[in-house]
């Protein structure tokens, strides 16, 4: 079973806990939310893994000695007793007092195993062996997991397993079987409690493995050695009767500073729902978590900007500049010129009801190329902000930004004071028609979400909160495809 898929889609099947409470919810950023359809998703997926896992499961064997009217004392063994397939018709989830109890019932069985019989009368040895198979009909296995927030990381207990078996049918075939039938069938209280036996250790066994393959799991995801994503347990888990709830810290780290947008108070499991509540999950993620992101990028790359070639070329010649910048013009007629954004500090995301809202503070150097030489002549220092979304189309994150505030000032010149209003407007320009547009052909085609194990998101929907970004979403296989990407 891979580990992953249990760490995606079980945790949150079994984060289920009325025990454990909330340490704080002010140091949460992400928070998970599983619907009753997500639920069930996992419960299934739980179920097919297990099984899958289970298969084949091999019973102790089966030694008895039994006295047969006429014939006399019998030893009869059962070996290589194995359980080769199970199916499961109907099975529920419900979370309750201790844990979260999964039933799996009517569910069937397949298994085979090798009889071989022997007798000794006063003159000669009997004995004879062949195959049986056994259908083994209307079994119930329960499930009760305790769910333990420990320091932050999910412990699991297996708190009450059982199995039982309806009846089952045995059929001989080999040997003399028509002979034996009868005395196999005495072995059907023994095949019974061995498929019992067996089927609740292998369960509870799962579970304890289980649990050290969680807390064998790092509390940081690495993200391409630039920055760590903190997924300590924070908050919950928190069950209603139709759903779970977790937060985990999420905040990427590495990073130096402390990250300064708004403090966060709310509790993250009890606030925001999806317009659609058929989702399988809703996964919150505050701007704090964003932000942090930002400012690990920030830090480990140059966030910077050589415009020497646009489409509009003219607009990089200072004869363009002759009416805004006279002695600009004056000193370099006709030079090519070349700009220099350079991002001064991490951007700043905030998210409100309306959209998500990015902070820029960033330096433009404007440079004009004199035979082959790249002079500084000014530095304009620009405050922006910009209005976004985002949205998810298939698993690929896209969005889109627009110019909603400007505002400069002069760093310094070399060609003497500036008219700020007018190169304002010719700096207003460039952004919105060609700097801006160029950001979002890149944010249009979209980054591609990870996927777990084959799983990922189907048909997310995006959703503001105050300071949060809400994503509901169904988890679903993610078969190849080649994207059609639509680029304009
Ligand atoms: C397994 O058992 C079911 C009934 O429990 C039966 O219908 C099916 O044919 C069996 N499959 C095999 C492969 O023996
Ligand atoms: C991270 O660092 C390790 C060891 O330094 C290296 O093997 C690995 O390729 C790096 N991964 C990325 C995504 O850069
Ligand atoms: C991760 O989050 C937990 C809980 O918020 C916090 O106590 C811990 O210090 C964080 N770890 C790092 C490396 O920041
Ligand atoms: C996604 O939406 C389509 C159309 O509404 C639906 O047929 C499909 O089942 C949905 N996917 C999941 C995983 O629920």
């Amino acid at each position: 079973m891979g580990p992953r898929v249990f760490f995606i889609f079980l945790i949150p099947l079994l984060l289920i806990s009325s025990s454990t409470h909330a340490e704080s919810g002010e140091d949460g950023f992400i928070s998970f939310g599983i619907s009753e359809k997500g639920l069930e998703f996992a419960k299934d997926l739980l179920i097919n893994t297990a099984i899958s896992s289970l298969i084949p499961l091999q019973l102790p064997e089966i030694e008895q000695t039994a006295r047969i009217p006429l014939v006399g004392k019998v030893h009869m063994v059962l070996s290589d007793i194995v359980i080769y397939q199970v199916n499961v018709p109907t099975s529920i989830v419900q979370p309750g007092e201790i844990g979260v109890t999964i039933v799996a019932s009517g569910a069937t069985a397949n298994l085979s195993f090798q009889w071989s019989y022997s007798y000794t009368t006063w003159l000669f040895e009997i004995s004879d062996s062949g195959v049986a198979y056994v259908q083994v009909e209307g079994m119930e296995i329960g499930l009760t997991l305790g769910l333990k927030n420990q320091q932050g990381t999910l412990r699991l207990s297996p708190q009450d397993c059982g199995c039982y078996v309806n009846y089952i049918s045995i059929q001989l075939n080999g040997g003399a079987s028509w002979l034996y039938q009868g005395i196999v069938d005495y072995f059907e209280d023994d095949i019974i409690s061995a498929v019992e036996d067996t089927i609740t250790n292998k369960v509870t066994d799962a579970v304890i493995q289980l649990d050290s393959v969680f807390q064998s799991f790092p509390k940081e995801i690495n993200f391409g050695n630039i920055s760590n994503l903190n997924v300590t347990i924070t908050e919950g888990p928190t069950m209603t009767p139709t759903s779970l709830l977790i937060g985990i810290n999420g905040l990427f780290t590495q990073i130096a500073p402390k990250v300064t947008s708004s403090h966060y108070t709310n509790s993250l499991l009890s606030t925001g729902s999806c317009n659609d509540k058929e989702k399988m999950v809703r996964i919150s993620v505050h701007e704090n978590v964003i932000n942090s992101a930002s400012m690990a990028y920030f830090n480990t790359n140059k966030m910077y900007w050589i415009v020497d070639d646009l489409p509009d070329q003219k607009i990089l010649n200072t004869a363009e500049w002759r009416f805004i910048i006279p002695k600009l013009y004056k000193e370099f007629p006709n030079d090519d010129m070349t700009l220099n954004f350079i991002i001064l500090s991490p951007p700043i995301i905030k998210i409100e009801n309306e959209g998500i809202i990015a902070f820029l503070n960033s330096d433009v150097i404007i440079n004009v190329v004199d035979a082959g030489e790249v002079i500084q002549v000014a530095c304009i220092s620009m405050e922006i902000e910009a209005s976004g979304f985002a949205g998810i189309l298939l698993s690929t994150v896209n969005g889109g930004i627009s110019l909603s505030k400007l505002t400069m000032s002069l760093k310094w010149s070399k060609i003497g004071n500036l008219h700020m209003l007018l190169v304002q407007s010719v700096m207003s320009r460039l952004l919105k028609s060609i700097i801006i547009p160029v950001v979002n052909l890149r944010l249009r085609v979209g980054y591609s979400l990870p996927d777990f194990q084959g799983y990922g998101l189907q048909n997310a929907s995006i959703i503001y909160d105050d300071s949060k970004i809400v994503v509901c979403s169904d988890v679903a296989r993610v078969f190849e495809y080649i994207p059609d990407r639509i680029l304009l």
